[in-house]
């Protein structure tokens, strides 16, 4: 019998963060292999499952939010896990591929389940703007709406295929993590020459709206696959690329950025991109390496 209406399972920074968040209107049942962390938790609604079976029998919502789908996997292989799962709705919060997702909603029998990925630090949790990807029945996500909601306010519902959030999540980190690559050598280029990192940050910061209008609108061409006419052709944007380089030389830089960028312009110019849109390059990236 459900004893609270949330039970979580999981609690590292991400996870305490979930629960202080669900604290705020739900009961809640809290499991975690050091239990130790659930204490400053505990009081007001909220308690400790004795193991991971209790955990997931104490309510018919479960959230999970561990360090990855192996450590999940060594939750659920725990005695009677699996099945006090049946009839309850598990929502995966772990970070993981497409692929993680699949093999996890393939090895559950009679459990509903949604994989979502959130687009958060931990301080982040519990604002109304803060993005959730979901993935996964769409009547299975109507049942725990309010439960996510309080978590993150802005859910993202990307349809059935259960690797959908994971893909969107990757794709999204691929996007944040390159252009951190960019900001790092940028840093190293501001450094080079003695000006203030900080105002080279706050500019990005500033600006970023203008860099986001040219993603959609390299989106937009790929999506139409229309490369021809460029406003600003693969060999010009090659140029920037080969002064990267040569300012690496000239200013004793790690190379590791100009030189990993470069590469790609090098194989789209071999591959007679040189008068295409930039977009072109994912006609390289298409071709095996
Ligand atoms: N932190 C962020 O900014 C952020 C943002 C978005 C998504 N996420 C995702 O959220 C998930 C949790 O992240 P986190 O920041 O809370 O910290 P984490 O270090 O990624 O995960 C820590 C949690 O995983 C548990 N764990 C690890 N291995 C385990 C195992 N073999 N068996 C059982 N439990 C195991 C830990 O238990 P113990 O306490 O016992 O070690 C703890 O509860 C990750 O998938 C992460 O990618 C994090």
């Amino acid at each position: 019998m459900s004893t609270t209406n949330v039970s979580l399972i999981g609690l590292g920074p991400m996870g305490i963060a979930l629960a202080r968040a669900l604290q705020r209107g739900h009961t809640l049942t809290l499991w975690n292999r050091t239990p130790s962390r659930a204490e400053a938790l505990l009081g007001q609604g909220t308690v400790l499952a004795a193991d991971a079976r209790a955990a997931v029998a104490a309510s018919p919502v479960v959230l999970v939010c561990v360090a990855d789908y192996a450590a999940w996997r060594a939750i659920l292989a725990q005695p009677g896990v699996a099945d006090a799962l049946r009839g309850k709705l598990l929502v995966q919060l772990s970070t993981g591929t497409p692929q993680d997702a699949r093999d996890d909603w393939a090895r559950l029998d009679g459990v509903g389940y949604l994989d979502g990925a959130l687009l958060a630090t931990p301080s982040q949790i519990g604002r109304p703007d803060t993005p959730l990807f979901v993935s996964g029945e769409e009547r299975a996500l109507a049942a725990c709406r309010p439960v996510l909601e309080a978590i993150a306010g802005h859910i993202a519902y990307l349809g059935e295929p259960i690797g959908n959030a994971a893909a969107w999540d990757l794709a999204t980190l691929s996007c944040m993590f390159g252009a951190m690559a960019g900001f790092f050598h940028g840093v190293r280029i501001f450094e080079s020459e003695q000006l203030p990192v900080r105002d080279f940050a706050r500019m990005i910061g500033t600006i970023s709206p203008v860099i986001g209008e040219m993603i959609r609108a390299e989106g937009e061409d790929i999506h139409a696959e229309r490369y021809g006419e460029p406003e600003s052709s693969m060999a010009t944007c090659a140029g920037s690329g080969r002064l990267f380089v040569r300012q690496a030389r000239e200013a004793r830089l790690d190379a590791g950025f100009p030189d990993f960028l470069m590469g790609w312009f090098d194989r789209a110019l071999a591959a007679g991109y040189a008068n295409e849109r930039l977009a072109a390059m994912v006609k390289v990236l298409r071709q095996p390496g």
